[in-house]
């Protein structure tokens, strides 16, 4: 299989949602959230198989490393166990900043993934997900 990642562009966000749509049961990006932040999208074999959404909450300082924060990451059914999360996060994690994400207390594959690549979990913050109602982990990169 030949992986390409590169920055998403308009053409791709009905993939984006059809992604979201079958890796989410409420899932609630729109096509508007894509384009607001950073947005990376892998290809695998010319289709595109999965993205990592982030952004930077803090741009550094002489006295503080700048922040980002990992918004969404998903990975189409088809293409999973493949290593394409592990690598659009390697991709990421390359800026020189401290990350964070928030993740469902329930989804024990995303924590394995970023536990894996280094994160570890620094807060919990309960009923902070609806639909179903649901306690997030935050996690930072140590
Ligand atoms: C979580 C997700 C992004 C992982 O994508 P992926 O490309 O399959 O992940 P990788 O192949 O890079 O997996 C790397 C490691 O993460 C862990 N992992 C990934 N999926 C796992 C699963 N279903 N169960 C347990 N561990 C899992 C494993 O340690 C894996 O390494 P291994 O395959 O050598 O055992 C994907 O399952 C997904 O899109 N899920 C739905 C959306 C979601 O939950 N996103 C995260 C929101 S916070």
């Amino acid at each position: 299989m030949s992986l390409l990642l590169r920055p998403a562009t308009p053409h791709d966000l009905p993939a984006l949602l059809r992604i979201e749509a079958e890796s989410f049961a409420d899932p609630n990006w729109r096509a508007e959230d894509f384009s607001r932040y950073d947005t990376m999208v892998a290809e695998a074999d010319g289709q595109i198989a999965g993205f990592l959404v982030s952004r930077q909450t803090f741009s550094g300082n002489g006295e503080g490393l700048a922040e980002r924060e990992i918004l969404n990451v998903a990975v189409a059914p088809s293409f999973r166990r493949n290593g394409i999360a592990t690598l659009l996060l390697k991709h990421e994690l390359q800026f020189d900043a401290v990350h964070f994400l928030e993740v469902r207390e329930s989804n024990a594959a995303a924590q394995a993934l970023y536990r894996k690549l280094g994160f570890v979990a620094i807060a919990r913050r309960p009923k902070y997900y609806e639909r179903p109602e649901e306690t997030a982990i935050v996690m930072q990169l140590k």
